[in-house]
């Protein structure tokens, strides 16, 4: 068959070989631990349930306005002054079937052929793609700090007179890092110095650990909306855990949001409505679920970090936010997709190479499930990859022997 360029040159998601392995061990009846996955357990927000049921008792589910219900802007509107401190218009604000949409929007309105999109390593696996798709180049930089952390030097140093955006993704998958204020504070100075747009993916900003804040963009600008180049993605998949509603927006200049609309337009029209309500019931509801999610992760993420520093040679900078960590296992395999795939065949332990990030030698572990899983999870990894111990392990009902 012959397929687009566009089709050849979009990468195969890295983790779907995995995924898909994982899955049909699991119909065998496999007892696979899944420490890949992006999403808490949770159910829906008791206000989204109830928004979302009245909407479908109702049975008039139609097309709404394609940048959103005019009551899940208002929503935002709240959410966006509570939370940053910031006063938008409905005309401010794209809603979108989830944060991936608003960011695609947000690239193909920006992004010329050859036009370059500046990412922070370790970065998410599809940002890359998303800017291909939409014809740009996308630029890498590596930390230059312990932490996953970056000066904001090294950042301007790849600055090209292509550059149309730089992407921050804090609290940051795959790392849980969150990046510091001044850091925040001067790529905000800096992209409006060169009329750069500044992009900040906040999906996880109320998943943070400790008492800490994630920094928000906008503190740091005095510039009105209009003319600002902030452009602020969120969305309640992972602060509420509703990802299957696939509702995310974008806030940003209204010229911008207008481009983003017609995109939208012209592929999938407006979100659910019944999406969109369950969101605005979410927002608008008992906000006890964000501080419940929140401690969740955080008790989890101590239990996976005692279970690593278990693990001798591997290293971990402990995430300060999200429900991800990427510990560094260089000095037991180089290679993270190898050694991701003898997790899975030995152990039967699903985890993401760092390779898909951007870090080789690293895996990404979700500290998403329960804790049960966590423990089990863990239990197998620090097995395998310790050379020196025992020569067989129970998993299940079978007796594992060491033959690597
Ligand atoms: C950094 C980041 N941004 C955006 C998304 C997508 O969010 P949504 O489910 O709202 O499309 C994810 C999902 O994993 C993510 O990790």
């Amino acid at each position: 068959m012959k397929l687009s360029r566009l089709a050849h040159e979009i990468a195969e998601s890295p983790t779907l070989k995995l995924n898909d392995r994982a899955r049909a061990l699991r119909d065998q009846g496999e007892p696979i631990i899944h420490l890949g996955i992006g999403e808490p357990k949770n159910a829906a927000p008791i206000g989204a349930i109830v928004a979302a049921s009245a909407c479908l008792t109702d049975g008039r589910v139609k097309y709404t306005p394609t940048s959103g219900l005019p009551c899940l802007k208002r929503a935002i509107q709240a959410y966006t002054l509570q939370y940053y401190g910031k006063q938008v218009e409905p005309e401010n604000i794209l809603v979108a079937n989830g944060a991936k949409q608003a960011l695609f929007n947000a690239f193909l309105s920006l992004v010329d052929e050859g036009d370059e999109v500046i990412l922070l390593a370790p970065y998410w696996v599809s940002y890359p793609e998303m800017i291909k798709m939409a014809g740009g180049q996308p630029v890498v930089v590596q930390p230059d700090m312990p932490g996953f952390h970056l000066s904001s030097d090294v950042v301007q140093r790849a600055v090209t007179n292509r550059t149309r955006a730089i992407l921050i993704n804090s609290p940051n998958n795959p790392s849980g890092v969150v990046y510091r204020k001044d850091f925040i504070r001067d790529m905000v100075a800096f992209c409006e110095a060169e009329n750069i747009h500044l992009i900040t993916d906040d999906i996880y900003h109320k998943l943070v650990f400790d008492g800490m804040e994630a920094p928000g963009a906008y503190q740091f600008t005095s510039l009105p909306i209009e003319s600002s180049q902030l452009i602020v993605i969120n969305g309640v998949s992972k602060s509420y855990g509703m990802t299957g509603f696939r509702i995310g927006w974008a806030i940003a200049p209204a010229e911008l949001v207008t481009a983003m609309t017609k995109f939208q337009a012209q592929t999938t029209s407006s979100p659910p409505m019944v999406s969109q309500l369950a969101a605005e019931g979410a927002l608008t509801g008992e906000q006890g679920v964000l501080e419940g999610l929140r401690l969740d992760m955080q008790n989890n993420r101590d239990v996976m970090l005692s279970e690593l520093a278990a693990i001798e040679g591997v290293h971990v900078s402990p995430p300060a936010g999200t429900f991800y960590c990427l510990p560094d296992f260089s000095s037991i395999m180089e290679d993270s997709m190898t050694l991701a795939e003898l997790l899975l065949e030995k152990v039967r332990v699903v985890t993401v190479p760092g390779c898909a990030f951007g870090m080789e030698g690293y895996l990404r572990l979700s500290f998403a499930g329960s804790m049960k899983e966590i423990r089990e999870g863990m239990r197998r990894i620090r097995w395998a990859v310790d050379a020196n111990g025992s020569h067989s392990i129970r998993i299940g009902d079978n007796h594992i022997k060491r033959d690597w």
